[in-house]
């Protein structure tokens, strides 16, 4: 079956590591179509928007999307496009790779944030030059949604429920109900943790964490704590899952201090690629595309960031040579 992929280059390095990925998906030989749309900074200086209407519904009836960064209108171009995907769960995954400096090597963990409430549903007031107040948000629903997910992600595995429940009893006890109880009714095993415990034991023992479960905001910062213990953002792939759809994008920005000169990382938006295949039921692709990037960490050519000297399309090369 053919698969159509909204490619959505925005801003900076974006336009440097997404045809970078975009080589690697193409060296697969898979029945992929590739469909290209705008959007970003210069966009909107051009047309006055940061996302065109035919790029929101290029994305919204694509199979999937592959996106990179926008600069100062990041969140004008990813909050809507998430929302062209219908996203209701985020993945971080947050692997420490071999080779690379990272504070706590043992860390290979996958944040499965909720994406769509919380504090982050947009329920904000001012109430009077004293006070403003900030409605959060949870619905059963979209607690058991995730749980579904998260149930079907790990595969027979168990995973961690991370909340705050012992003071947002019923935000977050409504939260942890659900998702353990979806859990139990599917037979997956499940701990509980509390957010501010798991920040410390995180850091302390990574290895006793596998897939964590939270919501918005929780996963929001533990997710870039994590990245802290792997070495930073440089590295880290991420998705937006929806029913019918899905957005794939590194983690990083548009790096405007290295824009342009073709010395990017793509690493980590193939490892979004990767991610997309997977997504796609290319699981096996997924997985190869993975250890390629493995092996070519481990063996070098490296950017700059990692201390290399070699430049985006050396490091493409090699991931596709090593494929
Ligand atoms: P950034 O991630 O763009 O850069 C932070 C540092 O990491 C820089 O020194 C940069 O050179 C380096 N870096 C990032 N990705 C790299 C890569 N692939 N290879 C080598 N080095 C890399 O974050 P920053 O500087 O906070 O933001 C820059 C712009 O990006 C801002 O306009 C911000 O709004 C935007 N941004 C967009 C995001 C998105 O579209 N999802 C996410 C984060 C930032
Ligand atoms: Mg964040």
């Amino acid at each position: 079956m053919s698969h159509r992929i909204a490619v959505i280059e925005g801003d900076g390095i974006g336009q440097e590591v997404i045809p970078a990925a975009v080589e690697v998906l193409e060296s697969l030989d898979l029945d992929l179509e590739f469909v290209e749309g705008d959007a970003g900074d210069a966009v909107k200086e051009a047309t006055g928007e940061a996302l065109p209407q035919e790029t929101y519904d290029l994305a919204a009836d694509a199979d999937a999307t592959l996106f990179g960064a926008a600069g100062e209108t990041a969140a004008d171009v990813i909050l809507p496009l998430r929302d062209a995907v219908d996203s209701f769960v985020n993945i971080r995954p947050a692997k420490a790779y071999p080779g690379v400096n990272a504070v706590r090597p043992e860390t290979d963990l996958v944040f499965l944030r909720e994406n769509t409430e919380g504090v982050y549903s947009g329920h904000e007031d001012d109430l009077s030059d004293d006070l403003s107040t900030l409605t959060r948000v949870v619905t059963t629903s979209a607690s058991e949604k995730l749980a579904e997910f998260a149930c079907e992600y790990v595969d027979g595995e168990g995973f961690s429920v991370v909340h705050k429940a012992n003071v947002m009893r019923k935000t977050d006890g409504r939260f942890r109900d659900a998702v353990v109880r979806v859990a139990d009714d599917h037979g997956v095993d499940t701990d509980e943790v509390l957010m501010d415990a798991f920040a410390t034991r995180v850091c302390l023992d990574p290895e006793q964490f596998d897939t964590i479960v939270c919501p918005n905001l929780a996963g929001d910062v533990l997710s870039d704590l994590a990245a802290g213990l792997v070495g930073g953002l440089g590295l880290l792939p991420s998705a937006n899952i929806g029913d019918d759809n899905a957005l794939f994008e590194p983690v990083h920005g548009t790096a405007p201090d290295i824009a342009g000169e073709g010395v990017a990382n793509p690493m980590a938006t193939v490892l979004s690629a990767a991610m997309l295949l997977n997504h796609l039921g290319y699981s096996e692709e997924s997985d190869r595309v993975e250890t390629a990037v493995e092996t070519v960490l481990a063996e070098g050519p490296r950017t700059a960031d990692l201390g290399g000297d070699a430049d985006t399309d050396e490091v493409t090369q090699a991931i596709i040579d090593e494929l």
